[in-house]
């Protein structure tokens, strides 16, 4: 049963247990990561998430757009219990397994394209990037890769010279692969050639057909090209569908596979399985991660038979592909195909609505826009000079989370909305009131 008491905050933020934890923290945990809050977290029910100091949130991050199915689903729990009874590990890397199989046939069925796909499995989002990357250096044998400005793949070497989201993610961590061409996104809001989407003619993909690949990169050397359907970390940006569809052609016409990063944006996200179906693109490699698994570490890079011809030894994992996550994984996509996902597009219809109107009065919202629960607020300065606000964003956050409402942001001056899929209208209206009142603040 999910709890229903919140957001319920009975102490100053941290409280005294989550301060200990912050101190011992400190003088043991690595500090690389970046965490917005002192959110120090006990348990997590459905859309609740109870600190160690029994503080109860409302939880809009889904822990970072993982557990789609809310905290602990009871199913998932008995799915969890008993493949731990029956089989922990046994290792996809040297043994065959009957779950592996089994959920290798399900995405096959559920990825963009009625034809017949191949699953590599891994164990996070960077993981089944880094596969994308040897799979397509591997199967065009070319070695130029594009990616984009703004574009976030993951913060392992390979994955990193994908990702250029901050410069604190790449700072010091130079050289990376060589051969990796970043590229302006469709960041309309904020467009590289200061141009609008109406009559831009897709500058963003004619400019690498014109310049490009007639200036420095010959085309038949480019392996792939590597795009978030919707960008995540750089800030929850939709662009129009002709981008994806001139992008896709671009592909086409010189041979280069169509990478779609679905890490963030799949597994029901957008109110689709996958957000490429949105844009009626079938890509050649699909990267899942995040909601695939309802929490459970889980990756997996989804190919055509065709693409995916690499040969034993090329690539593997000790632990991907776990038995438990696999069978966390069946039920989260049975949870999604009965009903969370066209609730995920009616729930986040009715948010972004509300947003909108949040939009009408609050002039330091610059841009509202989303799919389904994949959704943002551009927050800023000033309405004409779309001025970043970067303090005033944070500072939002911080007082979501004073009153009991977790938060993210992404970008440079968004804050995102990507609740579990589960969401109510009533949890929806709780944390609409709360952000406005932040606003207000
Ligand atoms: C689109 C995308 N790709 C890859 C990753 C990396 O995933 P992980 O942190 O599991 O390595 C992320 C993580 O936020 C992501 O949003």
């Amino acid at each position: 049963m999910a709890l229903k008491n919140y957001p319920s905050i009975h102490t100053k933020l941290p409280g005294p247990n989550a301060a200990q934890y912050l101190e011992r923290e400190k003088k043991y945990v690595s500090p690389s990561s970046t965490k917005g809050y002192p959110l120090v977290v006990k348990s997590a029910k459905g859309m609740a998430v109870t600190d160690v100091d029994d503080n109860v949130f409302l939880d809009f991050t889904a822990g970072v757009a993982v557990c789609n199915t809310g905290h602990s689903h009871d199913e998932v729990i008995s799915s969890i219990s008993n493949q731990a009874d029956t089989l922990i590990h046994m290792s996809g890397a040297d043994f065959y397994n009957p779950l592996h199989i089994q959920l290798a046939e399900k995405l096959s069925a559920i990825c963009p394209g009625s034809h017949t796909k191949k699953v590599f499995f891994g164990n996070s989002g960077a993981e089944s990037v880094e596969a994308a990357f040897k799979l397509a250096r591997y199967h065009t044998k070319r070695p130029v890769v594009i990616a984009f400005y703004n574009a976030f793949h993951g913060r392992t070497m390979g994955a990193l010279s994908l990702t250029a989201s901050k410069l604190n993610q790449r700072k010091h961590f130079l050289p990376l692969i060589p051969e990796v061409i970043h590229i302006p996104y469709a960041y309309c809001y904020r467009c590289y050639y200061g141009l609008a989407p109406d009559n831009c003619n897709m500058a963003c993909v004619t400019w690498v057909r014109e310049e490009l690949f007639k200036t420095k990169v010959p085309p038949e050397d480019v392996a792939a090209i590597f795009v978030e359907i919707v960008q995540g970390e750089g800030g929850y940006i939709v662009p129009p569908k002709e981008f994806h569809r001139a992008l896709y052609q671009l592909t086409r016409d010189y041979g280069i596979l169509y990478v779609a990063d679905e890490v963030q944006s799949g597994m029901g996200r957008t109110g689709k399985m996958f957000a490429s179906e949105h844009f009626d693109i079938i890509p050649d490699i699909i990267t899942v991660a995040k909601g695939i698994a309802s929490g459970l570490p889980l990756s997996a890079t989804v190919a055509s038979e065709k693409i995916m011809d690499w040969q034993p030894g090329s690539h593997a994992s000790t632990f991907g592909g776990n038995p438990v996550s696999c069978q966390a994984a069946l039920t989260t996509i049975r949870l999604l195909e009965e009903g969370l996902i066209d609730n995920a597009a009616k729930q986040g219809a009715y948010m972004i609505s509300e947003l909108k109107k949040l939009e009408l009065t609050y002039p330091i919202i610059g841009d509202v826009r989303g799919l389904g629960l994949m959704l943002a607020v551009e927050i800023v300065k000033d309405r004409e000079t779309k001025a970043y606000a970067l303090e005033e964003r944070d500072s939002i956050i911080q007082k979501a989370f004073s009153k009991g409402l977790l938060l993210l942001g992404c970008g440079r001056s968004a804050i995102r909305f990507c609740p579990p899929l589960i969401l109510t209208k009533n949890d929806a209206d709780i944390a609409l009131s709360i952000f406005e009142e932040c606003l207000k603040e």
